[in-house]
């Protein structure tokens, strides 16, 4: 994030949150998966009147930041495939183009996967505070006093 510009980065291909729905379009009581979940995704950054705002990558983490060739990130929200290796990729990845202060939220740190990689990057992040609120995990730069949705 830099002058109130977001780069949200997702490849929404069909499959790519088969993860989480594991039997969506198998009969079971979740919707079919959508074949194309970019417009929807589109469709709702219109909807609260935040397209200008938001520069989209379509395409996986890791490979927008192979060529990112923007400003240092400020605030890093990762919150992609769920998986150890993701959630570690993920992180590395980005990792050199943090500004010297800088936020990283993981989502679902509750997720046993998810928080097995957050805590094995501890000790190499870049930042010296941690936080866990509210399912996130958070490494910042500096302290911060954090409230998510009222919770503590
Ligand atoms: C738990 S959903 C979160 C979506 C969004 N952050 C939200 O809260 O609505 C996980 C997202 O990760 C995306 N994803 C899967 N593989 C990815 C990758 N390699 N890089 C970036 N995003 C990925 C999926 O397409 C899906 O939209």
């Amino acid at each position: 994030m830099a002058g109130g510009i977001v780069h949200a980065v997702d490849p929404h291909t069909p499959d790519s949150m088969q993860q989480l729905m594991p039997s969506a379009g198998a009969g079971g009581s979740l919707p079919p998966l959508d074949p194309d979940p970019s417009q929807a995704f589109l469709r709702n950054l219109e909807r609260f009147g935040v397209r200008d705002c938001v520069i989209y990558h379509r395409a996986p983490s890791v490979e927008v930041a192979a060529r990112w060739r923007g400003e240092r990130v400020r605030l890093l929200y990762i919150d992609g495939l769920h998986t150890y290796d993701a959630v570690r990729d993920d992180y590395n990845a980005w990792k050199p183009f943090l500004a010297d202060e800088h936020v990283v939220l993981f989502d679902d740190y509750l997720w046993e996967a998810v928080g097995r990689a957050v805590d094995d990057l501890r000790p190499q992040a870049a930042s010296r505070f941690f936080y866990v609120r509210g399912g996130h995990a958070i490494f910042s730069t500096t302290r911060l006093a954090t409230c998510i949705i009222g919770l503590p």
